[in-house]
């Protein structure tokens, strides 16, 4: 079972999933839930250490979010940030206040207590990453003020009798020197957790966990050859043999030459001793998509669809018990479902089931791990580099890549324009420093010229983005050499397209893919 949990109570902030991640580095188990979380789950959970996150807010505000005075006298340690910090103080009888001018980004830290055991180990002269307008412009009873800064009385304070500390700056951001440092100086010396948490262990108790839950149950898994998906099917199979069998659906939607060589790896003859379906389904999903153009109701066809295949192939299966799925962190937060960041796309991948469906439960063993970590997690259970390390695809796939409605023309022009940027990047050599590259149909037409006739057809988009964890990306650097080979390979072997354009986008305020 896990132990050393320690929970991130999500307040709706930007840094919140940093939070998480940063705690990770310290070899410690970590979890985030929505500040909604009950105190029962919590007891229950029973946590080395509680992290309250920034959010939006005024804590002062009615409507604000809040939790109940109970949670700082559970005797578990507390760290409220930011907001965390503020809510901490205003709950607990301190003041919190509006300042005339806020304090955004870079600034001198002035510790006043360099014996906090939130300051071990760390310079007394340092940078920290502020952002905030209001301020704690009192500690509440039984707190010290352990640092400011020239515009902030309160930077941190600490009630070290009661284990509670609060830290107005950003630990989590690599802007503030020595943050993650602090953070390990709460989990580590403050909580008292032993920060020996590693993939293996994720590992192991996942299979443990998986064995546990399912006993002799059938389980099914959607496999779509992508890294998320893979690893959670591998970590299945590992964990119960051939009660497992995967569904890979070849929706129609996948690159070029994909569902072939995703059949070569699982299938028969392949590496893994898997029971594997592949279901070609491309034509219904072309009917289904049929005059559609909006890009939620593409998502909710696709992502229905692929249930109704699901269930279809289940039944053939006899009784089935749970369904696995391949969600990753991101795609739970992304979707709003996790803590309590703002919806942006609905990934067909995360959350319930549609009511009529026959499963029990829906297996998610990598739901709590970055991406990073879940090719940790593949590398730990012997799936080959060039699986792990491929670039993520969606499970709408070409659907969203493909603006405006899918037919299976746009989607042959979009896979042949893709496959040729591919094996230009390859053969660039550059590949493996750009986190996501692909090409996009837009639903552009324009006028061109070709061997003295004119043409009206496509425009292609080509996308590469550098992304540490694919919530914030920027356009990656392609050399102009490469991007001027690409587009006319594209225009010429790509029938129907005679414009290629290159995205400078960053996200925000775009996103990676373009629906
Ligand atoms: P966006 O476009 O939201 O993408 O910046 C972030 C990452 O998520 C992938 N993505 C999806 N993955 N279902 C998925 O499984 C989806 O609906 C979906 N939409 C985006 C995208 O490829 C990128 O890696």
């Amino acid at each position: 079972m896990k132990k050393e949990l320690v929970i991130v109570i999500d307040f709706g902030g930007q840094y919140n999933q940093l939070v998480a991640r940063r705690v990770r580095e310290c070899n410690v188990y970590c979890e985030i839930y929505s500040y909604k979380v009950s105190i029962e789950k919590i007891k229950a959970m029973n946590p080395k250490g509680i992290i309250l996150t920034g959010g939006p807010n005024s804590c002062y505000d009615e409507k604000a979010p809040t939790y109940s005075k109970e949670l700082f006298e559970l005797g578990i340690p507390v760290l409220g940030l930011c907001y965390g910090a503020q809510l901490m103080m205003h709950v607990l009888g301190g003041k919190v206040e509006t300042a005339l001018v806020g304090e955004y980004g870079k600034t001198d830290l002035i510790i006043d207590k360099t014996d906090s055991a939130i300051y071990a180990g760390v310079s007394d002269n340092l940078v920290c990453w502020m952002s905030h307008f209001d301020y704690i412009s009192k500690v509440a009873p039984g707190f010290e003020i352990v640092s400011h800064t020239d515009n902030c009385p309160v930077a941190a304070a600490q009630n070290v009798e009661a284990n509670l500390y609060a830290i107005q700056y950003h630990p989590e951001v690599l802007h503030t020197q020595s943050g993650t440092k602090m953070l390990s100086n709460f989990v580590i010396q403050v909580c008292g957790c032993s920060g020996d948490w590693r993939m293996d262990s994720f590992v192991e108790e996942s299979i443990q966990a998986i064995k546990e839950k399912v006993g002799d149950g059938k389980v099914l898994c959607g496999l779509s050859g992508g890294v998320d998906s893979s690893v959670a099917a591998v970590l299945l199979s590992r964990a119960i043999g051939n009660q497992l069998t995967c569904v890979f659906v070849d929706h129609g939607l996948l690159r070029k030459d994909e569902g072939d060589e995703v059949e070569a790896i699982f299938g028969p003859g392949g590496q893994y001793d898997l029971n594997f379906i592949r279901v070609n389904v491309q034509e219904r999903y072309y009917e289904k998509l049929k005059g559609v153009s909006d890009p939620e109701t593409k998502r909710k066809i696709i992502g229905e669809e692929f249930i109704r295949v699901f269930e279809e192939e289940a039944q053939k299966i006899g009784k089935v018990d749970y369904l696995v799925q391949g969600t990753i962190y991101p795609d739970v937060v992304e979707s709003g479902v996790g803590g309590e960041s703002a919806m942006i796309k609905s990934h067909h991948n995360v959350g319930g089931l549609p009511d009529c469906v026959d499963f029990k439960e829906i297996i998610e063993p990598l739901r709590d791990l970055f991406k990073d970590e879940v090719r940790k997690a593949g590398l730990e259970l012997g799936i080959p580099e060039y699986l792990v390390f491929r670039q993520p695809f969606p499970g709408p796939g070409l659907g969203i890549r493909i603006i405006g409605e899918v037919t299976e023309e746009k989607v042959k022009m979009v896979q042949d324009a893709d496959f040729i940027y591919r094996d230009e990047i390859d053969k660039a050599g550059i590949a493996s420093s750009i986190g996501q590259y692909f090409a996009a149909l837009t639903n552009m037409r324009s006028v061109g010229v070709m061997g003295d006739e004119r043409t009206y057809d496509f425009a292609v988009a080509l996308r590469a983005v550098n992304t540490v964890d694919f919530m914030t990306a920027e356009a990656a650097e392609i050399p102009y050499e490469v991007l001027n080979k690409v587009m006319s390979r594209i225009i010429n072997e790509v029938r129907g397209v005679n414009r290629v354009m290159y995205d400078l986008t960053s996200k925000p305020p775009g996103t990676i893919e373009f629906e």
